[in-house]
């Protein structure tokens, strides 16, 4: 036997979710009718993630750069942010399900920051899981800043991942990106270094159950060989 066996269910899958826009103009409706229908699809892939036995799943829900985008966009996407974390907070609750944001919650309007500090004590005690949404979040901004948080101190590998937001959060086993694009579009740059990467070619609100279940399967036949040499 020997080497490291690696589980076949992955125990954080991250997901680029991509696409929602061009799934709405393809229909002749407005980008917000894309992203409203994108998180009807969040939810349900979400929870069927966790009903398959991963333990944490982060969505990518905004960038950083994100926020540059018009005006009505981005408070198209605000409204179903207020509308998920107060509303959906009481079913993560439910189904033990802790909720938690990465980003910089201080470039989003305050009281959207208010319903994820709410979301998030009202979750804090679920063992079932762990939702992670990132929010406003930029990989190279996070690293800038734990590098800043340095002020000239050595620490090792574990001591700098330990003052980035995922602190506490094992790095992702596989990461999905909807929408057809191959990249990362700043998202988990340290701690993708050894992710397993899935791309589809499917809009973010067309990536049904099926879809994640054949990317948990391709998952599982992949040989992560961390540099080792493989059996
Ligand atoms: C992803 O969908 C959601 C966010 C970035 C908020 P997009 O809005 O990027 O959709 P496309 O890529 O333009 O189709
Ligand atoms: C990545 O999608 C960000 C999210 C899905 C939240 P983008 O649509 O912003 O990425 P680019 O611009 O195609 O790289
Ligand atoms: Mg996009």
């Amino acid at each position: 036997m020997g080497g490291e066996k690696t589980s076949v269910i992955p125990r954080h899958v991250a997901i680029i979710m991509d696409g929602n826009g061009r799934w709405a103009k393809k229909r002749f409706l407005p980008r917000s009718a894309g992203h409203r229908a994108g998180m009807e699809r969040m939810i349900a892939l979400s929870e069927c993630l966790f009903r398959h036995g991963v333990s944490f799943v982060t969505l990518y829900a905004l960038s950083t750069e994100n926020l540059s985008r018009p005006e009505a966009e981005l408070s198209a996407l605000f409204s179903l942010f207020r509308e998920y974390f107060t509303q959906y907070a009481g079913r993560l609750a439910e189904t033990g399900i802790r909720m938690t944001v990465i980003g910089d919650r201080s470039l989003l309007p305050a009281d959207i920051a208010e319903k994820i500090a709410y979301g998030e004590e009202k979750t804090k005690n679920g063992t079932r899981g762990t939702l992670v949404f990132a929010v406003a979040y930029g990989a190279r901004q996070e690293i800038v800043q734990a590098a800043n948080a340095l002020g000239g101190r050595h620490v090792s590998e574990e001591g700098f991942s330990s003052l980035l937001s995922t602190r506490g959060i094992p790095d992702p086993d596989l990461l999905i990106r909807t929408g057809g694009e191959m990249r990362l579009s700043n998202f988990l740059l340290w701690q993708s270094a050894y992710t397993e990467l899935y791309f589809s070619k499917k809009m973010f609100p067309d990536f049904s159950d099926r879809d994640l279940l054949r990317a948990l399967k391709e998952y599982a036949r992949r040989d992560r060989r961390f540099g080792k040499v493989g059996q």
